[in-house]
Formats: structure tokens, C-alpha cells, sequence
């Protein structure tokens, strides 16, 4: 999609839908002063148009040059945050497809408390995020693939909106690739086709890309990624990534770790037919480190990162690892496994303990870990741990603040002791499972075993991939993630950065 600002005249704007949003609170004045320019039939809207959020009245003045005007409530202007723009230009998306336009204006809203920057991108996030539909298998009554350009139209802080509204631009790709590739039917993502897509991605934007392929994998002795991998006859692969530009900030990299699971059955301990449903989402952890690669590039984040992607998927063949198997893993570390359907957490092992290797400033790791999740916090927000290495409640903070600003929620689960008692195993040095009670927190739990760095663990399951719409977030995979490490390595790397 294509995506500029102009400051033309609004009645001159010659599109197919234009879009207003407006507070609740300035409405009469505000719908007076878009008559004088617009036509007196916008007053007209003034019954209906109550200004709330989710209010939509669409016009069709005589007078402008758009084909049709839409009138968007945003609530209150006190209560108005970037999320509220988010919908309400998501509101904006829906009806440039419901009507099939090309070509949508988007009139930004002034005074309304929020950074003019950060208007600019969420207006944009909003309308292309939510005009996102994965139409790649559809052959027959092929619907409208989507509005092709948005233009803003500020009235003031004209290169602040544009600067905001490039980087809204640049993370809905990015969010975009990520959901692209958790749409994709699991057989066109095996292990090695996603290394591909990732080659592809890399030299197309510039970072550096390193495939490894089972061989060395073995030689490395990631006996968790192995284990998992054993009941496939795809081979797994372990991937790295890296953007190091010659700016970079800082020496030793941040990882950004990602569950790439192509496909969960649960192996032996098989999910049962609603469970699998979803499950080519598994590697949603790996797609929203993949996202955020792209978006770290384009936008020249100036930061050291290394990306690690453990992928493999998750199957019961007649070799398949099974329940009362002991790993060694590539810590040296043993675990007993009591169910191959906790398969995440032993790659991520591999991948966590691999990253010592860079002696790295933090790692994050974002996975699609436990059905737990989803009962605890929902689709809406991810679960955040962290060790108590030096730092943990910075750390903690920084990544909730970068979550209210990306619109990628996060909140805190606790760590204490007494979780990591329910993983003591009998014959090895930890299980793979600790029990029905605090799922969430005993997989990290158990990663914590595998870490010696400051580490934060995201526990994506159920933010990752939707079966009911969200606004700006269509049914399937949502991008969870990308938004949300591109905002922290931004402020990350420049304080100034966290408006
Ligand atoms: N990939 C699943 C977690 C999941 C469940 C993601 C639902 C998205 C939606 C993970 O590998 C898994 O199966 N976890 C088990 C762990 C259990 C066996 C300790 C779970 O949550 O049931
Ligand atoms: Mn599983
Ligand atoms: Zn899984």
C-alpha cells in the first residue's frame, strides 16, 4: 500500500472514500467547520453521529470531490490513546473494503493529547493492518485484495505525521510478513521452505542470514531441537539472523528468540482434533522474529541483533521421542520428558543455551508456549517473565511500556521458587512438565534453566492466532510481536524514542 501526507484542501481530495475522525466532545464545532468545506450535507450527520468509538456515518456530499466521507467517533478526546486511533482508522479499513476503494483519504485529527508522530503511524497501523486479508488460496470469487493507497491530510505538525506515519508503514510490512507466513498451510512452511522464505527476506532488506542444517545441528548436540524432530521425516533447521549496521550502539547483540514449531500435533502425546486445529500457528514466535528483523532493517535501528530460530515440527512417527525419554541437551543439562506435546520449551532449551555463545546484553525469547496462556490473559495480551538477574524490573517496565505504545499488550507473571519446585525430576535434572497449575509459569520456568543473561520470555499463544476477529486484527495469524520488539528496540537504543 502506498502511503503519503499532503495538506491540500480536503474538498480537492479526489478519492474514493474520505475518511473524518472526530472526538466526541468537538463535534458540533467540528462538523460546522467540515461543512465549510465539505457541504452543508455534513451537517445533517450531526443527529446520528454521536462520536463515540465504533460510531461510523457514511456521507456522500454533493460538494467534495471524494466519492464518499466517512465520519469515525474516537470517544473523548481525554481518553483518546494511539490504540483508540488504531481503531478507529481500523474502522475506516473496513469500509474501504467493504465499498472496494482503491483510494482512501485519512484527515488527522488535531489536539487530540497524543504525539503528533505517534498519531501518524498509529493512523496508519490502523488502516493497514486492518485492511489485511490473506487471500493467497483464494481461486474462486477472488474478493477485493484491498485499498492500494492511503493519503493523511495534516492540517498541522505536517513532517512530524509523515515521520510517524513511514514508520507505521514500515512495521505494518513487517507485521504483515509475519502474519503471511502463520497463514501459510503448514506443508508450504516445513523447516526448510521457512529457512528459505527467510534467505529470501534477508537479502532482500540486508541482514545477514545462516541456515544450519541437521548436520550441524548435530554436531552442536541440540539434543532438545533433535528429540522433538525425531518423529519427522522433515529435517529440522536452525536459523540465524543478523543486522549489525555499522552504528550500532551496542557490542555485544540482543537475541531475539523464536518458537518455530511448522506444525504441533503434539507427537506421541497426541492433541486431540480441536486441538490441532491451529497449530500451523505454532511458529508464530519465529514469524514475529522474522517481522521484526525486516522492520529493524528498513528502519535502520541502530543495534546490534542476532535473531535464533529453532524450527521443526512436532510429529508421532515410528522414531518419534516419547514419554520417560532423558535428553541430554545443549546445555549439557538433562531433561526428562513426560509429554511430547511440551516439545516448545526443549528447542528453545537448545536456542537459549546456544545464545551464551554471544555473551549476549539481554535475550528475548517469544514463543507460542502453553495453552495456559490463553486461559490466563486471553488473545489480547501475552504473557512477560523475567529472571532476577540485575535489572528485572527495568527490564520489565520497558517492555510494558513498549506494549501500551505498540498496541502489543504485555503483562507480568510471577517467577518465585516455589514454580520451579513442580519441574524436580526423579531420574534426570529437570522434566519437561510441571503439572496442571501454573502452565505458563513452569515452561518459564523451565527455560530459566537454561539461561545465565538477563532474559525476558514472551508467552504469545494466544495473541498469536485469532478464530474471532479483533480490530485490526482479522481471524488467523495477527503479526503478534513485531510491533512490540520494534518499539522496544527503538527505545531500547534511544530513550528519546519512547513518546
Ligand atoms: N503449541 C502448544 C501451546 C498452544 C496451545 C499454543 C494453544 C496455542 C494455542 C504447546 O506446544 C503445547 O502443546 N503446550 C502444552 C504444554 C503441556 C503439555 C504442559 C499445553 O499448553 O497444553
Ligand atoms: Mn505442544
Ligand atoms: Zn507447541
Amino acid at each position: 500500500m502506498k502511503v503519503s501526507v499532503t495538506t491540500i484542501p480536503l474538498l480537492d481530495l479526489d478519492v474514493d472514500l474520505l475518511l473524518v475522525p472526530l472526538t466526541e466532545d468537538g463535534k458540533e464545532e467540528a462538523l460546522s467547520s467540515l461543512a465549510d468545506s465539505l457541504g452543508s450535507t455534513v451537517k445533517r450527520a450531526a443527529d446520528d453521529f454521536t462520536g463515540k468509538p465504533g460510531n461510523v456515518v457514511l456521507l456522500y456530499p454533493a460538494e467534495s470531490r471524494a466519492k464518499r466521507v466517512a465520519l469515525l467517533g474516537l470517544g473523548p478526546a481525554e481518553s483518546l490513546d494511539a490504540e483508540g486511533l488504531r481503531h478507529a482508522s481500523a474502522a475506516g479499513a473496513s469500509l474501504a473494503l467493504a465499498h472496494k476503494a482503491e483510494t482512501s483519504a485519512l484527515r488527522v485529527p488535531t489536539s487530540v493529547g497524543v504525539d503528533a508522530e505517534l498519531v501518524g503511524q498509529a493512523l496508519v497501523e490502523g488502516f493497514m493492518l486492518g485492511a489485511y486479508r490473506f487471500l493467497e488460496y483464494k481461486t474462486i470469487d477472488a474478493p477485493f485484495d484491498g485499498p492500494s493507497r492511503l493519503v493523511l491530510h495534516a492540517d498541522q505538525d505536517e513532517k512530524a505525521v509523515r515521520r510517524g506515519s513511514e514508520r507505521g508503514r514500515v512495521v505494518s510490512e513487517a507485521t504483515t510478513t509475519a502474519r503471511d507466513l502463520v497463514n501459510l498451510s503448514p506443508d508450504e512452511k516445513t523447516p526448510t521452505l521457512l529457512a528459505k522464505a527467510v534467505e529470501k527476506l534477508g537479502k532482500k532488506q540486508g541482514f545477514e542470514v545462516l541456515v544450519w542444517d541437521k548436520a550441524l545441528i548435530e554436531e552442536e548436540q541440540m539434543g532438545g531441537l533433535l528429540a522433538v524432530n525425531r518423529g519427522s521425516v522433515e529435517p529440522p533447521v536452525f536459523i540465524e539472523l543478523t543486522w549489525q549496521p555499522e552504528n550500532a550502539l551496542n557490542t555485544k547483540p540482543v537475541i531475539l528468540v523464536g518458537k518455530g514449531v511448522t506444525f504441533d500435533t503434539g507427537g506421541i502425546s497426541l492433541k486431540t482434533a480441536k486441538g490441532l486445529e491451529a497449530m500451523k500457528s505454532d511458529m508464530g514466535g519465529a514469524a514475529a522474529v522474522i517481522g521484526a528483523f525486516e522492520a529493524l532493517a528498513k528502519l535502520e535501528v541502530p543495534l546490534y541483533v542476532v535473531g535464533l530460530i529453532p524450527a521443526s515440527d512436532n510429529r508421532p512417527g515410528e522414531n518419534a521421542y516419547v514419554p520417560g525419554d532423558v535428553l541430554r541437551m545443549h546445555s549439557g543439562k538433562t531433561v526428562e520428558v513426560l509429554n511430547t506435546d511440551a516439545e516448545g520449551r526443549l528447542l528453545l532449551a537448545d536456542a537459549l543455551s546456544y545464545a551464551k555463545t554471544y555473551r549476549p546484553e539481554l535475550v528475548i525469547d517469544l514463543a507460542t508456549l502453553t495453552g495456559a496462556q490463553v486461559i490466563a490473559l486471553g488473545s489480547d495480551v501475552a504473557a512477560l517473565m523475567t529472571n532476577a538477574v540485575s535489572g528485572s524490573e527495568e527490564r520489565l517496565a520497558a517492555m510494558e511500556a513498549a506494549g501500551s505504545r505498540s498496541g502489543d499488550r504485555v503483562h507480568r507473571m510471577p517467577m518465585h521458587d516455589v514454580y520451579g519446585k513442580l519441574l524436580e525430576s526423579q531420574v534426570a535434572d529437570v522434566k519437561n512438565v510441571g503439572g496442571r497449575e501454573a502452565g505458563s509459569i513452569t515452561a518459564a520456568k523451565f527455560l530459566e534453566h537454561f539461561v545465565d543473561y538477563p532474559w525476558m520470555h514472551l508467552d504469545i499463544a494466544g495473541p498469536s492466532f485469532l478464530l474471532l476477529a479483533k480490530p485490526y486484527r482479522p481471524i488467523g495469524g495477527t503479526g503478534f510481536g513485531v510491533r512490540l520488539l520494534t518499539e522496544f528496540l527503538r527505545a531500547y537504543a534511544n530513550p528519546k524514542n519512547r513518546k
